[in-house]
């Protein structure tokens, strides 16, 4: 497999990403869930162009693929020992703006860079460093956030709902909101999971519901529009979903229709947690407001599986993601704390909130 796809039969690799003979292999998640596909980058005009076009996604994903990526970019232009920093960190600018709201992207991006000097291996060496801290990430914000939901809900099986994918695919373990979900089901505390599908690319009934099958996790899936119908009629007792930015007040950037759930999760009382590592986290940020939010191509919404669904010439309002303000937010678990906003604004915790667990 050089440059290319190749469909994987038996064994599947498991990993979302990883470094296999001085390419980048990963997981084509386009091609879910009708086929197992993985794809070897080669360039780093390849990497930039699986992140644009969502083979690889998912905040802490992209920002593993950037990495990556740049210590393809160190290897391509080392000679004699030299190499051309230059051509290294212009490839890093385009790499780092291929999206512009997951802040992972940037960050690990720029973590890669800082060991540019020392050579490629440095750098390939920075990469996989951040793609073995993430499986411990994930792992740690995962069992803070299901220890979380647990205390709220002392031995009782419970019904969630998530947004999006935020699982084994979006990261280099086990996920983030969805390695929580799997982690409390786990623990034989889960009912039931009802999944958005997430429109307008399904990230929800394409991956989330293929990975809760994988894990022998019950679920329903769900039109995006239902959820709110499914919180008033009592379906849902926790809402667990992922970020791409936090701002340092506690504001979340994630998949477009996230706010809508909180508003509703608020108005039926209904705890509202994001679990994200702390390479989501944005402190330079005050607030959501300064996230840049990015507006997709039109033909997401206007085709359907490559058939139009709107008139010829609609005008399309696409955002990818939306920001949810920190007031409706019950608590953000990361791998080092439970930052609960209400509390820190010193504002009510109001009737979605989350017992005290520890930090
Ligand atoms: O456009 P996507 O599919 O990359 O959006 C992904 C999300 O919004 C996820 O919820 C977020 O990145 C967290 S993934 C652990």
């Amino acid at each position: 497999m050089k440059g290319g796809r190749e469909t994987v039969t038996s064994p599947r690799p498991r990993a979302s990403l990883s470094w296999d003979d001085g390419t980048i292999v990963v997981v084509d998640q386009r091609a879910l869930p009708g086929e197992y596909r993985m794809l070897r980058l080669e360039t780093v005009d390849q990497v930039v162009d699986a992140i644009t076009s969502l083979a690889v996604r998912g905040a802490p994903a992209i920002g593993l693929a950037g990495a990556l990526g740049v210590a393809l970019s160190a290897y391509r232009h080392c000679s004699d020992g030299m190499t051309d920093e230059a051509a290294v960190r212009s490839d890093a600018a385009r790499l780092s703006s291929a999206r512009p709201t997951a802040v992972n992207l940037a960050w690990a991006v720029r973590r890669a860079v800082g060991r540019l000097a020392e050579g490629p291996e440095a750098v390939l060496a920075e990469a996989m460093t951040m793609l073995d801290e993430d499986a411990v990430v994930n792992r740690t914000a995962a069992e803070r956030a299901a220890d979380l939901v647990e205390a709220q809900f002392p031995g009782e099986p419970v019904r969630l709902l998530t947004h999006c994918n935020t699982g084994r695919l979006a990261t280099a373990a086990v996920g983030t909101a969805l390695g929580a979900i799997i982690e409390l089901s786990e623990r034989g505390r889960v009912t039931e999971v009802l999944v958005d599908e997430t429109r307008p690319l399904l990230q929800g009934a394409r991956l989330t519901a293929w990975e809760l099958g994988e894990a022998g996790v019950p679920y329903r899936l769900c039109v995006d529009s239902a959820a709110a119908a499914a919180m008033a009629q009592g379906l849902v007792d926790c809402v667990l979903v992922g970020a791409d930015r936090i701002a340092a007040n506690g504001d979340v950037a994630n998949k477009i229709g996230t706010y809508g759930l909180a508003v509703a999760a608020a108005r039926h009382g209904i705890p509202f947690v994001v679990v994200a590592p702390e390479s989501t986290w944005d402190r330079e940020l005050a607030d959501g407001s300064g996230i840049v939010v990015e507006e997709r191509a039109s033909t997401e919404v206007t085709d359907f599986a490559g058939v139009e669904v709107a008139p010829a010439g609609a005008a399309v309002f696409n955002p990818a993601f939306d920001v949810t303000p920190a007031e409706l937010i019950t608590a953000i678990a990361s791998e080092d704390q439970v930052f609960r906003p209400q509390v820190s604004q010193g504002t009510s915790p109001g009737a979605g909130s989350l017992g005290e667990v520890p930090a």
